[in-house]
């Protein structure tokens, strides 16, 4: 796993709209051959969806021959709702690039068959190759996407309940109310995530200064949903220090040696 220990948020997400941007131009993705990428929502990734809207206005990037899955969306809100993960990456993405709409998935929160929606989620995934670059944020309690702690490291893409620790973090978006807070949701699994081909993970602030140490430090458990970086040959992190403030020293200086960052 690389870690990047960056100054702050607003380095994270150059950085890391940066890497992704270089990613896609790389590929040359045509439209036989499409770029694949699985999207996160959440407020982190807000920044790094600002600067590649910015690079794709410069004509840096484009995204008409990306097909993307987004990790996770609500179970029961439809996607006009504001909270939902629909809505959320029309807002605040699409609806500024010109990715082709019928290559931008999202689980369907209101499908009549949650299951076999996500078994259709899946299969679509499949039938793309798979999943080039995951961008993932981190939740609080170490979630990824929506897996929580003590879901399967080899999870497929599910419906999962929510844990407290993620409604809680998640009422600030419905009325600071936990209540209003949907307590399922479709998430992308462990397992569908860690057979990406790379896997980048975005953390940012105090809130995430344990969930970061446990998946850089800690073992790899089902209890930490992210540690299952640690088993990914081409996983990269980009944190802020806040974020990184509960590594050890030692842990500190040894990636900031490694990525010439002292
Ligand atoms: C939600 C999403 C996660 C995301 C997390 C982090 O819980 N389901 O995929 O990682 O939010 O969100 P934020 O960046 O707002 O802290």
């Amino acid at each position: 796993m690389r870690l990047l220990i960056l100054k702050d948020y607003d380095d994270v997400c150059i950085r890391t709209a940066n890497y992704i941007i270089e990613r896609i131009n790389a590929f040359a993705p045509t439209r036989e051959k499409p770029f694949v990428m699985a999207l996160p929502t959440g407020s982190s990734a807000l920044g790094v969806y600002k600067n590649l809207i910015s690079a794709h206005k410069e004509g840096k990037v484009s995204f008409s021959n990306v097909v993307s899955f987004n990790l996770d969306e609500y179970l029961g809100l439809p996607g006009d709702h504001p909270q939902s993960y629909r809505h959320y990456m029309k807002e605040n993405f699409f609806s500024s690039i010109d990715i082709r709409s019928e290559n931008a998935h999202i689980p369907d929160g209101m499908a009549d068959d949650p299951e076999e929606e996500c078994n259709l989620y899946e299969e679509k995934i499949r039938v793309h190759g798979g999943i080039e670059l995951f961008i993932g944020g981190m939740g609080v309690n170490g979630h990824i996407a929506f897996n929580e702690p003590g879901t399967s490291l080899a999870s497929r893409t599910s419906v999962q309940i929510l844990a407290r620790d993620t409604i809680i973090a998640n009422a600030r978006f419905f009325d600071g109310d936990p209540r209003k807070v949907p307590v399922k949701a479709i998430t992308m699994g462990i397992g569908t995530a860690t057979e990406s081909r790379e896997m980048l993970i975005i953390s940012s602030g105090r809130q995430k200064a344990k969930a970061l140490k446990d998946m850089v430090e800690g073992p790899l458990s089902h209890w930490n949903p992210l540690s299952c970086l640690q088993i990914h040959p081409k996983a990269v992190v980009f944190c802020d220090e806040d974020a990184a403030e509960e590594l050890k020293y030692s842990t500190v200086r040894y990636y900031k040696h490694i990525e010439g960052l002292e």
